[in-house]
């Protein structure tokens, strides 16, 4: 085999093997390299909140005794989980499980997303799954007075169920946080709340170095709210990359999180 040939051959190898790498990385250990974010947001109520969002239980490569471990050691004083609780209703019994293990630890606010709608687990048919169990919320455009603040929830945006002015109906003075499940939200929650607290967006599950994420789930609008914290008028949100995925179980450059907020 002649020189140029065989540095040919060498750079197909290399990229195909690179290539291949990738996707294994992709696939076998980005998504199961769960983080914990600290962040904090300085609404002076003295407690620590953990936020969950698109745990895909019945797709997620994480067991909910290994979540239930990961959360109880970080002593949150409140749960919120922003929907996508499961990918298909083959994940109901597991979703129920979850919650209810939540509910042992503290107060847990959930509202659902478009993969629960789609699954046909709405906000009504989660209540019914949840009926028994102690400390789970559910929050279907309503909001719950919780000791010197408020936490609203709506239905899934992406679905175009919220309807935040009927979560909002019977809301007065205090702080507020609003629990939704697509960043889209913001274009009508902005100024209404002081924090949305969101997921949907997985981050992109797949973010190129100094370019972001190939795809968003969301109207061309809201892309800029992929992931991270945002101020928009006086509300601040911040976008959850999630635990789980869909679609393609792959994360690159996008591991999973629980967030631990200081509020
Ligand atoms: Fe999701």
């Amino acid at each position: 085999m002649d020189r140029r040939r065989f540095l040919k051959l060498l750079g197909t190898a290399a990229i195909v093997g690179g290539g291949l790498g990738g996707v294994s990385y992709s696939h076998f250990i980005e998504p199961r390299n769960l983080t914990i974010t600290n962040i904090s947001i300085p609404m002076k109520l003295g407690i620590a909140a953990i936020h969950i969002s698109d745990t895909h239980v019945d797709t997620s490569p994480y067991s909910i005794d290994a979540l239930i471990t990961v959360i109880g050691s970080l002593k949150p004083d409140l749960v919120f989980h922003t929907g996508d609780i499961l990918t298909e209703i083959k994940g109901m019994r597991d979703s129920q499980h979850l919650l209810k293990r939540l509910g042992e630890l503290c107060e847990t606010y959930v509202v659902v997303g478009n993969h629960d709608v789609w699954s046909g687990v709405t906000s009504d048919y989660l209540k019914y799954k949840l009926d028994g169990i102690e400390n789970v919320y559910v929050l279907g455009n309503e909001s719950i007075y919780h000791d010197g603040f408020w936490i609203i929830g709506v239905d899934d945006p992406y679905t175009y169920n919220d309807d935040l002015t009927r979560a909002l109906e019977n809301v007065d003075s205090g702080p507020r946080i609003l629990l939704a499940h697509s960043p889209q939200i913001i274009g009508r929650a902005a100024g209404k709340v002081d924090l949305v607290l969101c997921g949907h967006t997985h981050g992109g599950q797949v973010r190129i170095p100094f370019i972001g994420p190939l795809w968003l789930p969301l109207p061309p609008k809201y892309t800029r709210y992929d992931y991270g914290l945002f101020a928009v008028s006086e509300t601040k949100m911040f976008v959850s990359r999630g635990i789980g995925t869909s679609f393609l179980p792959v994360r690159f450059n996008c591991p999973p999180e629980i967030v631990l907020l200081s509020l």
